[in-house]
């Protein structure tokens, strides 16, 4: 069977020295008994840091995390290791739960490209000219926006949920690179973009990735929908996180490349070890920010709650809720291509 030290010196052996890897084992056993010790559960973004997986119950993309942080019945403690809008989002789906995000500087650079008092007046502008405007926000907004949409979308159902929005225009909030593929492949409505992007999608170039494709002829490269359109025009799939583990899982193929944040190419490598994973990422200082140290200290001292308003978490909820109903928690259909060719 394959120990912890195969696992993680598989995914970078420099970094993954026998030595750092035993102290960490220790650490795990430590962690494993807090958890038991506050009866709590553990999610974990697919960026997060591959230590982390090891402690996780539940790994996954955006919907992923939020169906699973729904469904948590037992357990008293939710600890989130991902960023802060997603255990936000834990918190309105399980508010009966105490969601402990262990590092308080994991935050988003793209949701904070949106806040409320902007939204609520671009809205009423809009509303103006369009009077039909429905909003949908990408689940990177913190609370106090998504309590201002019609409904909320992850990467993985964006597509499903601005088609079946009841209005011909729709305002997307914050991503402009992911408003730009959802108006591709819904082009019966108006999609209005907000001008936020990730900048850690934002820096991976086309350039980057056909000089991998030169290398590997027959490669599979697989484009989150938060990158660039001159990056997602060379995708054969734009998927979310998880998407892109099912996808590997499932195809004949056997080399890829992940174009997004560097922790999904080391959850492939893991997950999917018979395969050839090449890389194209960046690295997300945000995703990377807690370590089994905040993870331990956060157990110990039951830091740091995610608390909001009822007002808020009411209205939030709405728009997730939304979400839900329109797709009943499916993902877009796994095949839409990328890019959409002009007629
Ligand atoms: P996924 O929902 O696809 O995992 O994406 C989350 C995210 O923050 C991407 O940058
Ligand atoms: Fe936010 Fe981009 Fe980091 Fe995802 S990768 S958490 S969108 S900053």
């Amino acid at each position: 069977m394959e120990t912890l030290f195969d696992k993680l010196h598989r995914v970078d052996p420099e970094y993954y020295t026998e030595e750092y890897v035993a102290k960490l084992s220790a650490q795990l056993e430590r962690i494993r008994s807090l958890k038991r010790k506050r009866n709590a559960v553990l999610l974990a973004h697919n960026y997060q840091r591959p230590e982390i997986f090891e402690i996780a119950d539940f790994t996954g993309d955006s919907l992923g995390l939020s169906l699973e942080a729904g469904k948590v019945k037992s357990a008293d403690v939710i600890v989130f290791c991902g960023v802060h809008f997603m255990a936000e989002t834990a918190k309105i789906v399980s508010p009966d739960k105490t969601v402990l995000l262990p590092h308080l500087g994991a935050g988003c650079a793209l949701a904070d490209t949106a806040n409320a008092v902007d939204l609520e007046q671009r809205i009423t502008e809009l509303k103006k000219q369009f009077s039909d405007l429905q909003t949908v926000c990408y689940v990177n907004t913190t609370a106090d926006v998504k309590a201002l949409c019609d409904a909320c979308c992850t990467s993985s159902n964006a597509v499903s949920v601005v088609k079946a929005m009841p209005a011909k225009n729709v305002l997307f909030v914050p991503d402009q690179n992911l408003a730009r593929h959802v108006a591709l492949h819904v082009p019966d409505k108006n999609v209005i973009a907000w001008d936020g992007y990730c900048y850690v999608h934002h820096q991976i170039t086309p350039e980057s990735v056909e000089s991998i494709r030169k290398q590997v002829p027959g490669i599979k490269v697989l484009v989150h929908p938060e990158c660039r359109d001159d990056v997602l025009k060379l995708a054969d799939a734009a998927l979310s996180t998880s998407g892109m583990i099912e996808y590997a899982q499932a195809s004949d193929a056997q080399q890829f490349l992940a174009v997004t944040e560097c922790g999904l190419s080391d959850m492939l490598q893991i997950n999917v070890p018979e395969k050839q994973f090449f890389r194209a990422c960046k690295i997300c200082r945000f995703m990377k920010m807690i370590s089994l140290d905040d993870v331990e200290a956060s157990l110990e001292k039951m830091q740091f709650e995610i608390t909001l308003s009822d007002e808020v978490r009411l209205k939030a909820q709405r728009s997730l809720d939304r979400m839900f109903e329109l797709t009943g928690g499916a993902r877009d259909n796994l095949k839409l291509p990328a890019y959409v060719a002009d007629e």
